[in-house]
């Protein structure tokens, strides 16, 4: 059944709806086979990927035993200890780590924060052409912004960065043998960095949430040694990566279609329903993590054995015309907007808030300093990176237009 789609094909990260229609015809809930998970099934309704998500006693991350659900066995051991993190534990072990961040990403810290996101951005517009034109949109702009700013956050050097975009660019390439060796390499070098930097964090203290940690940790008794490096590593990569492809996702929806960006930019009190549709529509993470099955269980009408294992497809949920009407168009004006892209339940992205600001910032910043903005190429010719589960754009390269 699966084989209907493929999900590591450009095609499928590209245009998902071709796929998701397909895949829906076959039920809600589908047997296929995912790129290294293997066999496992996907929802392909809002209904059934909210039921997922919210039954956490059922649906849960990790296996009896404690295994994190969905590592293969080859997987060197370092990444199942760097994959110790809040995403892919249950209760009580999530809640005891989320509680330790969860203030630094309440509405009221955000908010706060967004004059500074602001000034990243406007700084980071001006810059854009600097190595010339035309500019990676991607590269230059829309992976600097949420970069700058969870390093802000965490307190990481800003001479560091180099660093991150480099381990960024490791993940990106996750495609085959050669790219996963190079993801291992890039993971092993970014544990060691963190490590370090703990250890002179609890030498001489420091500003951020890494400091908080060693706060925390020094309290005693709320989080391991371990912990802490994979709470960073967690941070670090889900809150830059994933709104990285909202920014460059959004920016290419608009300049596919200028009056769209027109009509943008001519009031930017549009822009946080905009960025909500933008969410949607781009749905830059497509699935869920997988949960593994406690016991036998009745989904949605499918019956599901204790042991399997399943995944909220959070772009079919998005696509889904139970939940938005027309959900094939991109309404920058809709409203309401049920959907998935943060996920739901005990896991629901802690960085949703900071995620959206950013990209009210990050368009905003860019076209009113850059308000002819352009696609330097054909839209047909831009690449999306054939990372399974993440919608990237590959590059997209820019013009300051006429
Ligand atoms: C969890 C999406 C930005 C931090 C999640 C989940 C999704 C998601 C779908 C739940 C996954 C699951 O249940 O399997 C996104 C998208 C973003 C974004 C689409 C941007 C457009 C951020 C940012 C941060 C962040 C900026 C900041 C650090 C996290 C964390 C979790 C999470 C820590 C785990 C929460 C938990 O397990 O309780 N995100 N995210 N995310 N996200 Fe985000």
């Amino acid at each position: 059944m699966a084989e209907l789609v493929d999900f590591a094909s450009e095609a499928f990260l590209r245009d998902p709806q071709k796929g998701v229609a397909l895949l829906r015809a076959a039920g809600p809930v589908v047997a296929t086979k995912f790129p290294i998970i293997g066999r496992v099934w996907v929802t392909t309704t809002y209904e059934a990927a909210a039921h997922v998500l919210k039954d956490s006693a059922t649906f849960t991350l990790r296996k009896e035993g404690g295994s994190v659900v969905g590592l293969p066995w080859w997987m060197p051991k370092f990444i199942g200890a760097l994959a110790n993190n809040m995403l892919t534990m249950d209760e009580p072990d999530h809640t005891r780590l989320r509680d330790i961040v969860d203030e630094a990403f309440r509405r009221r810290a955000v908010m706060d924060m967004e004059p500074h996101i602001r000034a990243i951005a406007d700084r980071l517009a001006d810059d854009l052409f600097a190595q010339g034109s035309p500019a990676d949109l991607v590269q230059c702009y829309a992976r600097m912004l949420p970069l700058a700013v969870i390093c802000e956050l965490l307190g990481l050097p800003p001479d560091d960065r180099p660093k991150f975009i480099a381990w960024a660019n490791s993940m990106a390439h996750l495609t085959n043998a050669f790219g996963f060796l190079r993801l291992i390499g890039g993971m092993m070098k970014m544990r060691r960095y963190l490590q370090e930097r703990l250890r002179l964090t609890r030498k001489q203290g420091g500003e951020g949430l890494i400091a908080e940690l060693v706060r925390v940790e020094k309290e005693g008794g709320r989080i391991t040694p371990d912990e802490m490096v994979s709470m960073v590593f967690l941070l670090l990569s889900a809150g830059s990566e994933t709104t990285t492809h909202l920014i460059s996702g959004s920016v290419f929806e608009l300049l596919k279609d200028p009056a769209r960006r027109d009509w943008l930019t001519a009031d930017w009190s549009r822009a946080s329903l905009a960025v909500e549709e933008f969410l949607r529509f781009v749905s830059p993470v497509q699935f869920s993590k997988p949960r593994y099955v406690r016991h036998d269980v009745d989904l949605e009408g499918v019956k599901l054995k204790k042991g399997d294992r399943v995944m909220a497809m959070l772009v079919a949920a998005n696509l889904d015309p139970q939940a938005n009407e027309g959900p094939e168009r991109l309404d920058l004006e809709r409203r309401p907007n049920r959907h998935l892209s943060f996920g739901t339940g005990i896991h629901f992205c802690l960085g949703h808030q900071l995620a959206r600001i950013e990209g009210i910032c990050a368009l905003q910043a860019l076209f009113t300093r850059w308000p002819r903005l352009e696609l330097a190429v054909e839209s047909s010719q831009i690449h999306w990176r054939r990372r399974p589960g993440i919608r990237m754009i590959a590059e997209l390269p820019v013009v300051s237009g006429s």
